[in-house]
């Protein structure tokens, strides 16, 4: 203890704050979830396949009004990198990471709060809740294939 000097404290001190005060940025090693939920309306189907480097989830037909999802750490380095591609029965995809680790901002963390992020299919397109609101924030427009 002796050679611990009042510099170290405050250094080590400061750390700790810094590090609490941090929201809930995508880190290394936490435990995070991903929903895919099928908020299509009119009973329509979402097919969904997604998938990291390592890591296939497979391929899903979502009934209308159901969801999966799937728990995972974060890889040492911080490169665990999730994405997905959707599918309506209307001929509409979308194709886009649904999770990564955040390094120099907080998108995911701002949303997903409680780490688990969760990614709906509406009508017009792809949403993620905010989970302070419970509102749903419209982020990716429906591409059509044929
Ligand atoms: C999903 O539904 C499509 C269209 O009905 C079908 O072609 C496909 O085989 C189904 N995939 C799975 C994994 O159930
Ligand atoms: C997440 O998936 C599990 C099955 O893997 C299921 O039991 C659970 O209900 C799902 N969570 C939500 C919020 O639907
Ligand atoms: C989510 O909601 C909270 C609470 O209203 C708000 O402070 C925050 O800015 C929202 N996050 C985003 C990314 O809009």
């Amino acid at each position: 203890m002796s050679g611990l000097k009042l510099h170290h404290v405050v250094f080590f001190v400061s750390l700790a704050l810094l590090a609490s005060s941090i929201p809930s940025r995508a880190e290394p090693f936490e435990k995070w979830t991903v929903h895919i939920v099928n908020g299509l309306g009119g009973g329509r189907t979402l097919f969904a396949h997604c998938k990291s480097k390592d890591n296939d989830i497979g391929l899903r037909n979502l009934t209308a009004g159901t969801e999966f999802n799937w728990s995972f750490k974060n890889n040492f380095g911080g490169t665990t990198l999730f994405y997905c591609y959707l599918r309506t029965d209307h001929k509409q995809y979308a194709s886009f990471d649904v999770f990564w680790i955040e390094k120099h901002d907080d998108w995911l963390g701002l949303r997903c709060h409680n780490k688990d992020c969760i990614w709906t299919a509406k009508n017009d397109g792809v949403y993620i809740r905010n989970l302070s609101t419970k509102q749903d924030e419209f982020i990716h427009p429906w591409g059509t294939h044929w």
